[in-house]
Parts: C-alpha cells; sequence; structure tokens
C-alpha cells in the first residue's frame, strides 16, 4: 500500500515537472510573480480578456448576445458558477489556469439555500480587541468555503464607522484605523491561511448605504490618508489581501472603481499593491477610464448598476483597438489577477467540496462571540445572574434566536431562520435570526430556576411577567441591512417596553441585539446592559454563558456610542430613505479624520459609552506603564493586574495626546496606538506587553510631498482601559521627523 502511495505520487510529481517544463508557471519552485508572468506571456488576447471579466447569476448570463457574452463563455458559466452565489470567472483550460469562484463575505459563505456556519458580525469581532479572534473566524469560514468550491472570498470589510446610522457598520470594524488594520487584517490572514485569496472592501471612503451608488464624496487627501485609507493602509499591511474591492461611491468627483488617486495613487503605489481591484458589483462605469485608473477585473456581471458590459471582450478590445488601453496594461491586469492565486495556494492547492463539520464550526462562532460581548453597564453587580430562582425574558425573539444583518453578507444558517417572515422580507432582507435561542440556552445553564418568555408585543403582560419574577432581561433589537441606513433610535415600542419592564422590576437587564450603536433613553433606569451586537449562530449560548457569569465578558467597544443625534458630525444623511440610486447626492466630510472619539473630543461630547469600554465581571489597572523614545521611534510597555476576585480577561489600551494638538497638526486630541488583551487571574499580573508605535499614529499626512511628519514637542502617552478612562499618562518629547509615504 505504502509503495503504491509512493510510485502514484512520484509519477503525479514527475508528469507536473513535465508539464512545468512547458508550461513553467506550474513550477511551484518559481516565485508568484515569476509564475503569474509566465502565464501571462503564454497568452492570446483573449484569453487575457477572460480573466477580467467576470460573471454572476448564469440566468442573467445566458440572455446576454452572444457577442458579449460568447456561447462558450456562458456554457462555462453555466457548468462552474455556483448557484446563489456571487461571482465567478471562467478557467483557461489550455493553460491550466483554474476558475474563480466567489463568495461573499466576511461572517461565513453565503450562498441563497445553503446553510452555512455564520461568525458574530465583523463589528462584534471587533469588540475582541483580540486579532487572533478574527483569525480563528477567518479560518473556519475560508475551510467551509473550501469544502463548498469557493476560492475567492469577498471579506475582510474595513470602512469605518464615520457614520453611526451606516446600515454595514455592522460589516466593518469600528471607527479607529489601528483597531481596524488590526481586526480586519486579523480576518483576512485567517481566510488566505487556507489557501483561498480574501478582498479587502470596500475602497474607499464608502460610509453610508443612502445612495451609495450615486453619492459623491468630498474629503481633503490628508483627512483621508489619516483616517478611511489608513484603516485600508494597516489592513493591507497586516494581511496583504489579494483583492481589493472597489467601492460604489464617487471620491471627490470620480468614481471609486476608476479613481486615480485611490487606486493607482495610493494603492498601488505609494502601498505597492500587487494583487488586483475587482469592482463592487455593478459599480463600473466605464471601460478606458476603469482600466487606466486601476480597476483590474470588472465583476459580477450582469448586476444591479450595469449600463454596459464595460470589460466585455468586444468591448475592451475596442477600446484597445482605437489606442484608449495600451496591450500593457491588459497584461498588467492580468498578471495581478494571476498573482494572488499563486502567492496563496489556490493555484496549487484546489478547492474542493466535501463534508463541513458544523458542530466544531459553531464552536468556533461560539468562542468569538464570547470573546466579543460588550457588558456596557453593570450597577451594584447585578450580573452574573446566581441564585435567581425566576427569570422573565422578554422580546426581541429570544425564545428562538438571535438577529442577524441583511444583505450579501448575510448567511444562510444551519438548521434555517428562526424567526422567518419579519418586515423586511426582500432586499436587504429577509431578516434572519440565528437559531441559537437566549431562552433554552439560559434554561440549560440555570436548570433549577424558572424561566418563562413574553414576547413583548403587550407591554402589560410583560410588565405582570416581570414583577412575578426575580429578574428581568429584556432583548431588543435594530435591523440593519446593506443598501439602507438606519435610526439610532429602536423601532415600535421597545423603548417604551424596557422603560415599563425596569418601573415594574428595578432588577432588568437589557441584552441589544444591533448593527451598531443605538440611543437609550432608559439607560439611568437599566442597572445592567450588554452589547451582544449580531452574535453569530451560537449567539444566545454565548449571551446566556456571559449572563451567568460561567464567560467573564471582555468585549470592548469599537465604536462610541452617542448620547443624542445632536452629537453626530452629520444631523441628516443625504438621500436617506428614498429608493437606491434615485438621485445624486454630495458629502463633505468637514470633521475630516476626527471620527468617532476623536470627533467627540474636539467638540467636548460625553457620548452615551466611550470607545473602548468594556466592563468585567472583575476588576483591573493598567500598571508599569513605560513610553521610551529611540531615535524618534516609541516603544511603550504595561501590564495588567487583575484587581478583583476572579479570573478576566484585561485590556490595556494605549493612546497619544500632544501637548497641543492643533500645533501637532492633528484632526483631534487623542489617537489610539496600541491594544493588548491577556487572560489574568484573580490577584495576578500579566507578562508585560510592548509595541513599537507606527509613527504614521503620530503624524500628518503631507499632500504637497506625499510625506508623513510629525512635529517636534511633548506628547503624552495615555494608558488606561477604554478612550475616557485613562488614568497612566508617561510623557514623551519628540523630534521633528519627515519620512515618505511610498512604502518601501
Ligand atoms: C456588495 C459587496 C458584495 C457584492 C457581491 C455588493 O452588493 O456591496 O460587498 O461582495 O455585492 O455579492
Amino acid at each position: 500500500m505504502m509503495k503504491a502511495i509512493t510510485l502514484a505520487a512520484l509519477l503525479a510529481c514527475a508528469s507536473t515537472s513535465a508539464m512545468a517544463q512547458t508550461q513553467p508557471w506550474l513550477d511551484t519552485s518559481k516565485p508568484a510573480d515569476e509564475r503569474a508572468r509566465a502565464a501571462v506571456t503564454a497568452m492570446t488576447l483573449d484569453e487575457k480578456l477572460t480573466l477580467v471579466f467576470g460573471f454572476t447569476d448564469p440566468d442573467g448570463v445566458a440572455k446576454q448576445p452572444d457577442d458579449v457574452v460568447p456561447p462558450a463563455v456562458k456554457a462555462a458559466v453555466s457548468r462552474g458558477h455556483i448557484r446563489g452565489s456571487a461571482g465567478f470567472v471562467p478557467a483557461i483550460p489550455r493553460l491550466n489556469i483554474p476558475v474563480q469562484t466567489q463568495t461573499d463575505a466576511s461572517i461565513g459563505v453565503r450562498v441563497e439555500g445553503m446553510e452555512r456556519t455564520a461568525l458574530p458580525s465583523s463589528l462584534a469581532t471587533a469588540a475582541s480587541f483580540d486579532p487572533a479572534v478574527p483569525e480563528a473566524g477567518g479560518r473556519m469560514i475560508a475551510h467551509e468555503a473550501r469544502l463548498s468550491g469557493f476560492n475567492t472570498f469577498l471579506a475582510g470589510g474595513a470602512n469605518l464607522a464615520r457614520e453611526p446610522r451606516n446600515g454595514r457598520n455592522f460589516e466593518y470594524v469600528g471607527e479607529d484605523p489601528w483597531l481596524a488594520g488590526q481586526m480586519a487584517g486579523g480576518l483576512i490572514n485567517g481566510i488566505q491561511s487556507q489557501h483561498m485569496v480574501s478582498t479587502m472592501k470596500h475602497y474607499a471612503v464608502n460610509d453610508q448605504e443612502s445612495q451609495r451608488t450615486t453619492v459623491d464624496v468630498a474629503i481633503s487627501p490628508e483627512a483621508m490618508r489619516q483616517s478611511d485609507l489608513l484603516a485600508f493602509e494597516f489592513v493591507y499591511e497586516n494581511s496583504r489581501p489579494g483583492s481589493v474591492m472597489c467601492s460604489y461611491n464617487l471620491v471627490n468627483g470620480r468614481w471609486a472603481c476608476e479613481n486615480e488617486y485611490l487606486l493607482q495613487k495610493t494603492l498601488k503605489q505609494d502601498w505597492g499593491f500587487k494583487g488586483y481591484v475587482m469592482s463592487d458589483w455593478g459599480a463600473v462605469h466605464s471601460t478606458a477610464d476603469a482600466a487606466n485608473y486601476g480597476l483590474d477585473q470588472f465583476t459580477g456581471f450582469p448586476c444591479c448598476g450595469d449600463k454596459q458590459p464595460w470589460f466585455a471582450p468586444k468591448v475592451f478590445k475596442a477600446a484597445m483597438d482605437k489606442g484608449d488601453i495600451p496591450m500593457s496594461r491588459l497584461d498588467d491586469m492580468a498578471e495581478r489577477i494571476l498573482w494572488p492565486l499563486f502567492s496563496s495556494g489556490v493555484f496549487d492547492d484546489p478547492a474542493k467540496a466535501g463534508p463541513i463539520d458544523f458542530k466544531a464550526d459553531a464552536d468556533v462562532s461560539q468562542k468569538a462571540a464570547e470573546e466579543s460581548l460588550v457588558l456596557l453597564k453593570n450597577d451594584g453587580n447585578m450580573l452574573p445572574l446566581t441564585g435567581v430562582k425566576s427569570v422573565a425574558m422578554i422580546g426581541g425573539h429570544a425564545d428562538r434566536g438571535v438577529m442577524a444583518g441583511g444583505g450579501s453578507s448575510g448567511v444562510t444558517p444551519v438548521g434555517g431562520n428562526a424567526v422567518p417572515g419579519l418586515e423586511p422580507k426582500t432586499w436587504p432582507g429577509p431578516v434572519v435570526f440565528m437559531p441559537s435561542s437566549p431562552v433554552e440556552a439560559l434554561k440549560a445553564e440555570l436548570p433549577k430556576a424558572k424561566i418563562a418568555y413574553d414576547s413583548g408585543d403587550d407591554i402589560a403582560a410583560a410588565v405582570a411577567l416581570a414583577k412575578s419574577s426575580d429578574v428581568a432581561i429584556v432583548f431588543v433589537t435594530q435591523f440593519m441591512g446593506e443598501g439602507m441606513d438606519g435610526t439610532l433610535e429602536l423601532k415600535g415600542n421597545q423603548d417604551a417596553l424596557v422603560a415599563a419592564v425596569v418601573a415594574a422590576n428595578p432588577k432588568t437587564v437589557v441584552v441589544v441585539e444591533s448593527g451598531g450603536a443605538i440611543l437609550m433613553p432608559w439607560k439611568d433606569n437599566v442597572p445592567a446592559v450588554l452589547e451582544a451586537f449580531y452574535p453569530g449562530i451560537r449567539g444566545g449560548s454565548a449571551i446566556a454563558r456571559i449572563l451567568t457569569g460561567k464567560v467573564n465578558p471582555s468585549g470592548h467597544l469599537p465604536i462610541s456610542f452617542p448620547a443624542s443625534n445632536a452629537q453626530l458630525a452629520h444631523p441628516d444623511i443625504p438621500g436617506f430613505g428614498q429608493p437606491e440610486n434615485s438621485m445624486s447626492v454630495h458629502i463633505t466630510y468637514d470633521e475630516g479624520a476626527a471620527i468617532g472619539y476623536k470627533w467627540y473630543d474636539v467638540k467636548g461630547f460625553k457620548p452615551l459609552f466611550a470607545f473602548g469600554h468594556g466592563l468585567s465581571y472583575t476588576t483591573f489597572a493598567v500598571s508599569d506603564a513605560k513610553a521610551s523614545v529611540d531615535n524618534g521611534s516609541v516603544t511603550v510597555s504595561a501590564t495588567i493586574r487583575n484587581t478583583g476576585k476572579v479570573a478576566g480577561k484585561g485590556l490595556i489600551q494605549v493612546y497619544v495626546a500632544p501637548a497641543d494638538y492643533k500645533a501637532a497638526g492633528w484632526e483631534a486630541p487623542k489617537r489610539l496606538v496600541a491594544f493588548h488583551k491577556d487572560a489574568v487571574p484573580s490577584g495576578a499580573v500579566s507578562p508585560a506587553f510592548t509595541q513599537k508605535i507606527d509613527p504614521r499614529l503620530l503624524a500628518t499626512y503631507e499632500v504637497s510631498d506625499n510625506s508623513w511628519r510629525i512635529k517636534a514637542g511633548t506628547y503624552h502617552v495615555l494608558f488606561g482601559q477604554a478612550s475616557d478612562d485613562l488614568p497612566v499618562s508617561v510623557d514623551v518629547t519628540l523630534p521633528d521627523m519627515v519620512w515618505s509615504a511610498v512604502h518601501k
């Protein structure tokens, strides 16, 4: 047997190396860029054009005229496209170039009707403040994706939560560039470790969903480079995604998918991105401009906004014949598309459908939720629930499951939608509840307690149940989805329900399942609030285990929660509530790079809950804080001491504040520069955490000479556990410094 395997392996090896003689890109010993170049050199014009035009929905493709999609390509799409998935690029069999099978998105495999494991929302996992959490999640969802036949993941959402009402904030990783870079970077690293290509998206400044396909955002290059683009720059450096998905919107008058500043100058020239830019579905508006300004692959045709098949071979060739696109550019596009297929392992280790261990994968998702849910308030140690005899669980369909976000990142969960039929039933619905009931999970954790559920539809009935129970837990939900923005106010009777229940039973806990921030008019009266975001396929169990203290909460907010709408940088979202793509709107980001807590600091506003806030069932103190400067470079270190009675995970957050932020040219008084989470037993101190601060976090971007600059002066290095809880300060003095924004 042993001999047979060895012989078979030898024969396979021999035939691969024989083929590698004639097709040198099959030679796995060669570097990825050499292999990609060799393959492109061997291609005909039509083969190159095959790579730059991708498809969705085979039925839509079949209806295209034959001169737009030739019959052979239609047949290939019909054979190869996994029905209900996002996209597909045909293979080039003559050259052994594989198909590209593309699936959404950051929380798991989305294929209509195919049940898969959903992670908590990306915003939730960002709250773990531990890149190992999204990395483990990325590994898990990529493994499922490969076993479902995919090799390209449309994941890695990293737009900053500039607009707290943005319907897609749940797909992103918070409001801070450093945090976003670590957390989206972690996810992409996990995905690409499984021999898949991942995107990072939606590049860039795609911060509102209202009129997302027509909104023109005005923002200075300086502000962009210090905020939205800095987040992407960190994600890119941390994880080297093979692809970048350009977004729907316009930035300073140019569509993002043909925006020379974003794609050519910043991404490709300054950062040295070697992979390919793929369009969001329906986000292309031209042939020559898109190709020449940086788009490499028009993906997902025919879709939504597609007015023309801009990269169809016939159209592309016509532009080339006119001299509008040089062959060298098409070669570059093809090479960029192939490079990640080689560098990530897609080429040498093809995805193959196979059985999935859903139990093990759900365990990964539950662990992510347990690391991420944020205990916002816990007056009088109301939580964890111990010794309770009766619990009233109210609202939020908590008897059946936990809410998920809507749109292209919505996974059909294993076990199906627990609450079908809710509005909106159509895009970005249907609203999906993960089949993980908090009520059932709490019953399992507290087998001796009497646990009853009331829907909350009739406030009087809910109040009666709350009155007759030791403790009441009210679940409130906020549905958010792609293509829509929301409001911070909860819908329906939810605020009134909470107010009435807490009036009836002061021992009330509120569990929030939301896409992002919400207003809490009842906050002062409610002793305990747990922010669960969209907690994924085992969300109910994670919630129950945190409420009962089986798991000590350790999540911290990756966004600020505003105290009122009056605190927002933009009172109105242009085009809000109007049908998608129905009007042209403009928005000017006067706040520049001052997003989230930076905006609150500039304005002197006190948010409802600050960025970085999060409680534990124990207490921590940051100790041994140090900051030093060596050759202009700042290094910080600290430990965290568990000063309470139980083990827990403590989070050190480090911010820098110039003595005079305006003189330093900063957008705001302070910036997050480092964070570190550690499990610490009661009474113990963590090992020292040491980190060199990325100098861009201390600098301003100068457009005139494309440089980063630090202004000489005193900078306070602040240590603590939240952006509004930074008790330890160490001063450093920095010299003037200037360096190029072009990556080495
Ligand atoms: C979304 C992308 C998604 C694509 C494919 C678009 O509507 O904006 O995030 O990857 O569809 O489904």
